[in-house]
Formats: C-alpha cells, structure tokens, sequence
C-alpha cells in the first residue's frame, strides 16, 4: 500500500471555518488599509538569497539558520523563500522606479513566509501576514499612522488582550557607539550570562535583552539603554511619534529594551502582543528602516512598516464569522429530467449575482432539501415535473413561481 501524506511539520491546509476567517480578515485588512490609502502589492514566493542576507542582516536568526534556501541548477544563482516582506517590498519600489511618485508610497500585501523555526503553538514554517510599508518619508507622523493603523485593524477583529510597546533605535551611528558600550558592559559581566548570550555579544549584543534566564535578566536590568543615547533629532522624532499617539488616545507603552529580530530597523520600532497567546504573544511588530534602500543598491530612502501574523491574530480575534457565507439559491430538482433545467436556473441566478448551488451528490429529494437547510439556503427552488414551488427558508412560506421569475422573486432590493 503506498504511504498516506501528511502536510510536513509546521505546516497546515486552510479550510471550513478557518477560510472563512480568513477571508474576513482581508477583507477587514482591505477596508483598513485601502482607507488610509494603501494599495496592494505582491511580490514572488522566492528571491535572491542576497537580497535577504542584506536585508535582514546576515547577524539574524533568521539569516542565520532559518531560510529555505535552494540553488537553480542553470544559472547557480541562489534563490530563498521569502521569510519576510520589507526587503522584497523595497526591492519592488527601486524596481519599478515607485521613487517617482508622491512620497510616502504606500503598500499593503497578505502573503505567505517561511522561516526554518522549532514549530509550536502560533510559530508555523509557513506562515501568513498582513503588512504594510510607507516608502519615502521621515516625517513622524508616518510612523504613528502606521502604528495606528494596526491597532485599528486588530480591534476591528477583536483582538483580545492586545498591548503596544513602543522604542526608538536611532541611526546606525548612535547606534555603533552604543554597541559599543553595551559590548564593554556584557564583558565586564560575561561570567554572569548564559553562554550563549556570550557568544553573541560580537556579532549581536542588543539581543541579551532578550535573554530569558536570571543571570541574564540580572545583568541587563542594570544596563545601558539606547533610548538614553539617542541623538537629539531622533529623540525629539520619538517625542513627535508619542505625542502624536497620545494625540490619538492609543494606549503605549515605552519599553527601552525592545529589540526586534531583524537589522534593518532605525528609530521606531514597536510590537502589539496579546495576553491571550501563549509563549508566541507577538500579534504584530514592525518600524522605521530609514537605511535598508542603501543597503540593497538604492539611493538613501526612508521607510517605515510593519507585519502581522494572520494567524495569531485570528487565535486572539472575537469578531470573526463561525459560519459559511449563507447561499442565496438553492436550486433542488424532483428527477433526473430535470437536471439541465436545475442547473440553467443555478447558472443564471450567479450570473444575476445571486450565491446558488444545487444538488451534485445525487441525493433524493428530500435529501437536498435536507441539504438546502444545512447550507442555510436562503430561499429553495424545487424544480418539478409541474412546475417550480420557491420555498422562502426564513419564514417557511413556498408559493409556485414560473421558472423565469425565480431570480426576480428572490433578488434583495439593494439598499
Ligand atoms: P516579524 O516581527 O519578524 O516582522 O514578523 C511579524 C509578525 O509575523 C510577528 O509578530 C508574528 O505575528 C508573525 N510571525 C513571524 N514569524 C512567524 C512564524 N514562524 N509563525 C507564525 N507567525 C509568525 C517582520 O516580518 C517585518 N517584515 C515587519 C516589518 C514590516 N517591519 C517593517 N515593515
């Protein structure tokens, strides 16, 4: 017997329910983002690897050891899925020339990524997020619209328990003195840190913020911060992007020691978790990466975006539909004749915009009729040798109708 396939370990189909959740939350994305003048893009599954490495930086982990990586045997080149969805999004703005339009150049995608990581509850290999990215502009005021933009769209699927940290990177100059600083700092305690915070402190000392054991813990509570070495004119950046947030009655809070997991960011830089995720409590995260154009052979252009998981924003939603978009036609037939007849009716009323199915399984009539209710059917055509009786599912109510007026009896006025 040949073996049954499972999908591969962090990995999972998307039907029932879960589509329909789904979609209810693109088309919530759409209405969102498309509002504030976002527009959709989308770009391809792979790209050069090279395009990450530069990117994301090649001290992450997610360059590091968590991208699918192949080679295309004719020309050699090396070509990765896409683990995120900044650098493929700046790759497209210089591609195709967006610097001329009107900054900031707004877009929004909802995609898959893959990344090689450990799968648990809420951390899949295939993933899907909802993101945005404003191209061209520094100004403040981008920033605290993007951010607002998310919370927006996490309370309108209900999002529970949802919380906002906000902090601010500086540039890569403020940014290398620091580091400095706190390498000095991590080695003048490196007896008290977990081993492996210490074999990271050339290559990626900020991330002993992120440590979680005692030792650690102790040690960075006495460290220096960046927020307090900011240059003036990116601490009075993150005094606008605060203001502007107060401004607009959205709850934050200052975390000093918030470090994203990928380099590109300068200034800005936040995360909305939620208390009602487990171990992975980040919703959503993103913020200002003012040198990534640089860093991937375009001219110096600011940005700033962020990405969602889809799918640890639905474990935290309370707005999304449990059940199928109701069908507006069911079209159920007596005999075989009236087959052809049946499915012209089921045809011409989708064509009329109406949502109509009929019977495919070869079910009696009764069994489609049984069928019709479980669809949630608004109305039912029963197509006879008579005639045709329209059952108007809602209040019970069957009258017999001539077959070229069903659709006329059951279009909904438009309001
Ligand atoms: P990120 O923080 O790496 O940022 O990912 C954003 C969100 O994607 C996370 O908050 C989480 O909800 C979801 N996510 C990440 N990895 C996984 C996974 N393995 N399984 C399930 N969900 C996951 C970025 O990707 C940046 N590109 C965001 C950004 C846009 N920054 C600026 N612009």
């Amino acid at each position: 017997m040949s073996r049954r396939w499972q999908a591969p370990r962090g990995t999972f189909d998307v039907l029932g329910e879960e589509a329909v959740a789904r979609a209810h939350l693109e088309a919530l994305a759409r209405r969102v983002l498309e509002s504030a003048g976002y527009r959709r893009i989308e770009t391809p599954v792979f790209e050069h690897t090279e395009l990450f490495a530069r990117g994301v930086g090649e001290s992450t982990d997610v360059v590091q050891k968590e991208m699918y990586t192949f080679a295309e045997e004719a020309d050699g080149a090396s070509y990765t899925l896409r683990p995120e969805g900044t650098a493929p999004v700046c790759r497209a703005y210089l591609e195709h020339g967006m610097f001329k339009q009107p900054a900031p150049v707004k877009l929004w995608y909802l995609s898959s990524f893959f990344r090689r990581e450990r799968p648990q509850k809420g951390r899949y290999r295939q993933f899907w997020q909802v993101g945005i990215e404003a191209i061209g502009s520094d100004e403040p005021a981008v920033d605290a619209e993007s951010i607002l933009l998310l919370a927006e769209l996490l309370e309108a699927l209900g999002c529970r328990g949802v919380r906002l940290r906000l902090g601010s990177l500086g540039t890569p100059a403020t940014r290398q003195l620091y580091r400095t600083e706190l390498q000095a700092y991590l080695r003048a305690h490196a007896d008290e840190l977990a081993a492996e915070v210490v074999a990271r402190i050339d290559l990626n000392p900020l991330r002993a913020f992120d440590a979680g054991d005692r030792g650690t813990r102790r040690v960075m509570s006495g460290a220096p911060r960046l927020l307090d070495r900011l240059a003036d004119d990116d601490r009075e950046h993150f005094a606008t992007v605060c203001e502007l947030l107060d401004e607009a009655g959205q709850a934050y809070t200052v975390d000093p020691t918030l470090v994203r997991g990928l380099d590109y960011y300068t200034r800005t830089v936040f995360e909305f978790t939620s208390d009602a995720l487990g171990a992975q409590s980040g919703v959503g995260g993103g913020g200002r990466y003012d040198g990534l154009m640089e860093e991937i052979g375009g001219p110096p252009t600011p940005g700033i975006g962020w990405a969602a998981g889809v799918e640890r924003m639905l474990m935290t939603a309370t707005t999304v539909p449990a059940a199928e978009p109701p069908t507006d036609l069911f079209v159920a037939y007596a005999s075989p004749a009236l087959r052809a007849a049946a499915f012209r009716l089921a045809a011409d009323a989708r064509r009329a915009g109406q949502a109509a199915t009929l019977e495919l399984g070869g079910r009696s009539l009764k069994g489609q009729l049984r069928q019709a209710d479980r669809a949630g059917a608004r109305y039912v055509a029963i197509l006879g040798d008579e005639g045709v009786a329209l059952r108007d599912m809602e209040t019970g109510d069957q009258r017999d109708v001539d077959m070229a007026t069903v659709i006329h009896h059951i279009t909904r006025p438009a309001l």
